[in-house]
């Protein structure tokens, strides 16, 4: 057998401490993006916008990477979004997967990216490019979100329209939701913009925020930090520009042991 082959997981292979759960659905959205839901293991606890470390056994050895859950912390499944990397070591093998494949899960979630991190204020913005939209996926469906937020922006930006589509997909699905429909009503706002492509919103963010276009769009102040608070997830190079604008206007970022008024989500940039 070829070594580099992504092995079915006999329940001998499953390292100890850690789940195998089971696909149960997979959408594939792009060449290179798709989403997965598994079963969730009786126990598995964490905070909508937590990461957690997923795998396969690739060759004889588990392959794990962070991954956002993207499914809200009340759902009896996990949801996952993913890029795929042609010869990336795990998506290469993960985008294979089919219901009914296992997949490992590592027991203790973890991140930055959690309400109790953040200070008492009326207006969440949530910053996101790429698959840095899958920890608002969760955040987005958690009604805790709403009773501490009156407002919730989350922006999305990729170069690509069909990028878009798992964002607009999401929105879609919590308005149709009977019970997220009542709860979020008109609190949340989904701004999304392209940079490679035509669209009614383009630009990266950052300079939609410099440039004051962002705020003309949805009829919004200018970011405050008496009032507003922030989350930013996307490439190593987005993290920075935007939290510096952030800082600019006066938020400080804050942590787990120190909540303020912004977070960013270090773990997956290298
Ligand atoms: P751009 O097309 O101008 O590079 P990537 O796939 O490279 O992570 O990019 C995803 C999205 O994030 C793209 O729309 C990209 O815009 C945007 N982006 C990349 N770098 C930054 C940055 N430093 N600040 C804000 N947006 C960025």
């Amino acid at each position: 057998s070829n070594p580099a082959e992504t092995k079915t997981l006999e329940p001998a292979a499953i390292p100890a401490g850690v789940y195998a759960e089971t696909v149960l659905d997979v959408t594939h959205y792009t060449d290179s993006l798709f989403r997965f839901r598994t079963t969730r293991p009786d126990g598995f606890r964490f905070r909508s916008g937590e990461f957690v470390m997923i795998g396969l056994i690739v060759g004889d050895k588990p392959l794990y990477r962070a991954y956002s859950v993207a499914s809200p912390s009340w759902a009896e499944e996990l949801e996952f979004f993913s890029i795929k990397v042609p010869d990336g070591p795990l998506t290469s093998h993960l985008q294979k997967i089919q219901p009914g494949d296992k997949i490992l899960l590592r027991k203790k979630p973890t991140g930055t990216l959690v309400l109790d991190a953040l200070t008492p204020g009326k207006r969440l913005y949530l910053f996101s490019t790429g698959t840095g939209i899958a920890p608002f996926a969760s955040l987005i469906r958690d009604p805790e979100t709403y009773e501490k937020f009156e407002e919730v922006i989350l922006t999305h930006t990729t170069r690509e329209v069909a990028e878009l589509k798992y964002g607009f997909d999401l929105v879609e699905e919590i308005r149709n939701d009977e019970i997220l429909r009542d709860i979020v009503g008109a609190k949340l706002r989904h701004y999304a913009t392209t940079t490679r492509e035509e669209f009614p919103f383009q630009g990266r963010i950052t300079d939609l925020i410099e440039n004051g276009k962002f705020f003309s769009d949805l009829g919004l102040p200018p970011l405050d930090p008496a009032t507003d608070r922030g989350m930013i997830c996307g490439s190593a190079a987005m993290l920075k520009d935007t939290k510096e604008l952030l800082e600019k206007a006066g938020l400080d970022e804050g942590a787990n042991n120190k909540p303020a008024e912004f977070v960013i989500e270090r773990a997956f940039v290298g």
